[in-house]
C-alpha cells in the first residue's frame, strides 16, 4: 500500500455531521413494513438519460408501472417545458390514468411554475402535487446567496399559492395531496429542514384530517445508512404534529447504499419510498426499486409490486430508456442465476432435488436466495458450464435438459471429460456440446464390437426361476461372430454367450437404467459398469426401445471404451 497516495487530498473532504436519535429504536425494530411505493422513473429517472424519452416511450412506461402495481407515479415536471406539459395532458385526456393511481407532478418553488403545473394537471381524478427548494447551508451559501430564513420564505410562499390553488382543484373533486421536499435535507441540519417543514404543514396540513407527504431526498447521497437511519428517526421524532404528515424517502446511491440506506430508513420510520426500477437516475442513479421490493419478497413479505416476469421488465426498460441492466444485477441480471463455480452447482443440485423430492415448501436452495421461477426465471438458466465447474453440473445439465440421470460414480468421471473439454477450448459449453460429449463417449461407441442382430427369449426353468436366452450376431470389426447363451437376466445370458469370444474377461459390476423420453418417442437408457481385465473400471450406457437391447449395448459400449483406452 502506498501510504502517501492520498497525503494531498484528505484534507479535501470533511465527514457529514451526524445526527444520534436519543431514542435509537430503529436497530431493534425487526418489522419490516411494507412501504408506499412511488416511481419517479418518469421524472427524476427520465431527465438522467441521455436520450429521454418520447412521449409514446412514456406511456409505454406508465403502463409498465401501472401494470407492475404502482399507485404513485411521477409524470414528470410540467412547468419545464412544452412537451413534458403536453405529455401530462395527453396521459389525463386520453383516459390512460386508472381511478386508483395517483399521477404525481413537480413543481419548484415559484409562483408562475406552480399554477402552470397546476392547469397540467386540470381534470384528473388524484394528484400528488410534489414542490420543492433547496435549504442546504451549501445551496444558500453558493446558489441562492440567502440563509434559512430566505429558503424557509420561498417554501412559505409557495405552499400559500399551492394552499390556494389546490383549494380550488379540491372543490372541482380532484382528490390532491401535497408534498414538499427541503431538497439537499441529508446535507441540512435537521432541525432547520424541520423549521421549514412545520411551517409548510401549517399551511398544507393544518388539521388532522389532511396528511401531507414530507419527502426527505437524499439529493446527494453522504451518508452511511446507520446514519440516515438516525437522521429519520430524529426528524421524526422532533417533528411537531409529526401525525400530519406522511414521513416518505428519497434516496441516491452516490455511494452505492441507497437501498441500504431505504431499507434501514423504513425501520426508522419512513413510510413511503421514492426511487426507479433498476436504480436509474441522476448521476449514480435513484435508489433501485426493483431490489429494493424483492429483498423484502425473500424476507418472506409480499412487497406489492409485481416482478413475476422480470425479464419482461428488464427488456421493456431497456428498450425505452436506452440503459442497460447490469449482468449481476440483483433478480434481474442476466448472470444471478448462473453458478459457474463445481462446488455451487453440486450444492445447488442438491438443493433442487432435495425440494423435490420432500415436497417442501418452504425455499432452501443453497447460493440460490430466491426461487428463479418466482421471477419468472427458468431452471435451464442456472447452470452454465466452462472450466470452474466440478461433477455436479454437467450431470445436472445432462439430468434436467435431456432426462438422463447418470449413476452417482459416473457422474464423476463424466464432470473431469467435460472439464477437459473446457479448458481445451476455453470458453464455457453450451448443454448441445455438453450432450454431444456424453453421447460420443458413451452411447455412440460402434468399434471394434458391434451387435449385428439379437433375439431374447424368456422362459422359466423346472424350478420356476426365470431364464433368458440370448442369441445374436456380434461384429467385431469385419469378423461376424455367431453367439448364444441362457441366464438369470440379459446381462448374465450375454456373457455366457461370449464365453469364448476375447472379451470374457470383462466382469459385470453395476447397472441401472431409466426411460428416456423425448416426444411422443420412449427409450431405455442402460448404464453399464464393468471391471476390465487390468482391473480398471468403465462405464457404457445403451439406448434402445428395448430394455434387454440397451443393456446390452450397453455391455458392449463400456469394452469398446476400455479397448480405445487400452490402444492409446
Ligand atoms: O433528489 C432530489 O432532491 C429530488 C427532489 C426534487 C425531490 O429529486
Ligand atoms: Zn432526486
Amino acid at each position: 500500500m502506498k501510504a502517501a497516495m492520498y497525503e494531498n487530498i484528505v484534507g479535501k473532504y470533511s465527514s457529514p455531521r451526524i445526527y444520534k436519535s436519543k431514542l435509537r429504536l430503529w436497530p431493534d425494530n425487526t418489522e419490516r413494513r411494507v412501504p408506499r411505493w412511488c416511481s419517479v422513473d418518469m421524472r427524476d429517472g427520465n431527465q438522467a438519460l441521455v436520450r429521454p424519452m418520447s412521449a409514446e416511450d412514456k406511456i409505454k412506461f406508465f403502463k409498465l408501472l401501472v401494470h407492475l402495481g404502482f399507485k404513485e407515479i411521477e409524470l414528470g415536471y410540467p412547468s419545464s417545458s412544452g412537451t413534458e406539459y403536453s405529455f401530462i395532458r395527453r396521459l389525463i385526456d386520453g383516459n390512460y390514468i386508472p381511478d386508483d393511481v395517483y399521477i404525481q407532478v413537480l413543481a419548484p418553488a415559484r409562483e408562475v411554475f406552480i399554477r402552470r403545473t397546476f392547469e397540467a394537471v386540470k381534470g384528473a381524478k388524484n394528484v400528488i402535487m410534489h414542490f420543492y427548494n433547496n435549504i442546504s447551508p451549501l445551496q444558500r451559501r453558493v446558489v441562492f446567496n440567502t440563509d434559512l430564513e430566505g429558503v424557509t420564505q420561498l417554501a412559505v410562499n409557495a405552499a400559500k399559492v399551492i394552499k390556494e390553488c389546490g383549494d380550488e382543484c379540491r372543490a372541482e373533486g380532484m382528490n390532491l395531496i401535497y408534498e414538499y421536499s427541503p431538497e439537499s435535507f441529508t446535507s441540512t441540519p435537521p432541525d432547520e429542514a424541520i423549521y421549514v417543514c412545520r411551517q409548510i404543514m401549517d399551511i398544507l396540513a393544518p388539521n388532522d384530517g389532511d396528511k401531507m407527504i414530507i419527502n426527505l431526498p437524499s439529493t446527494v447521497e453522504n451518508l452511511l445508512p446507520n446514519h440516515f437511519a438516525d437522521l429519520i428517526e430524529y426528524f421524526i421524532s422532533k417533528l411537531p404534529n409529526r401525525e400530519r404528515a406522511v414521513i416518505s424517502i428519497h434516496p441516491h446511491n452516490d455511494r452505492g447504499t441507497g437501498v441500504a440506506a431505504a431499507e434501514l430508513a423504513i425501520l426508522a420510520g419512513a413510510e413511503r419510498i421514492e426511487g426507479t426500477l433498476f436504480g436509474n437516475g441522476e448521476r449514480t442513479g435513484n435508489v433501485d426499486l426493483v431490489t429494493l421490493a424483492l429483498n423484502m419478497l425473500v424476507a418472506g413479505i409480499d412487497p406489492g409490486l409485481d416482478f413475476t416476469d422480470i425479464l419482461s421488465v428488464r427488456s421493456i426498460y431497456e428498450e425505452l430508456t436506452g440503459m442497460t441492466v447490469h449482468e449481476r444485477h440483483p433478480y434481474a441480471g442476466s448472470l444471478v442465476f448462473t453458478a459457474f463455480s463445481g462446488a455451487h452447482q453440486d450444492a445447488i443440485n442438491k438443493g433442487l432435488h432435495q425440494m423435490k423430492e420432500s415436497g417442501r415448501k418452504e425455499w432452501a436452495v443453497p447460493y440460490l436466495p430466491i426461487d428463479p421461477e418466482d421471477l419468472g426465471r427458468t431452471y435451464d438458466s442456472i447452470i452454465r458450464i466452462n472450466s470452474q465447474s466440478g461433477k455436479g453440473g454437467a450431470a445436472f445439465i445432462l439430468e434436467t435438459q435431456y432426462g438422463y440421470n447418470l449413476p452417482r460414480a459416473m457422474r464423476v468421471e463424466f464432470g473431469k471429460i467435460v472439464q477437459e473439454e473446457t479448458e481445451r477450448c476455453g470458453t464455457e459449453l453450451s448443454y448441445d456440446r455438453i450432450f454431444e460429449l456424453f453421447s460420443s463417449t458413451y452411447i455412440d461407441i460402434q468399434k471394434p464390437y458391434r451387435l449385428a442382430k439379437y433375439k431374447f427369449d424368456d422362459n422359466t426353468d423346472r424350478l420356476g426361476h426365470s431364464v433368458v436366452s440370448f442369441s445374436g450376431i456380434l461384429n467385431y470389426n469385419e469378423t461376424e461372430y455367431l453367439i448364444s447363451g441362457s441366464g438369470n437376466g440379459p446381462i448374465d445370458a450375454f456373457f455366457n454367450a461370449v464365453q469364448n469370444l476375447d472379451i470374457s474377461d470383462y466382469h459385470f459390476v453395476s447397472y441401472s437404467e431409466h426411460a428416456v423420453s423425448s416426444g411422443s418417442d420412449s427409450k431405455a437408457a442402460a448404464y453399464i459398469e464393468l471391471k476390465t481385465p487390468l482391473g480398471k473400471t468403465v462405464f457404457g450406457v445403451g439406448l434402445s426401445h428395448n430394455i434387454y437391447k440397451a443393456s446390452i449395448k450397453g455391455i458392449i459400449c463400456a469394452i469398446n471404451r476400455a479397448l480405445a483406452a487400452d490402444e492409446e
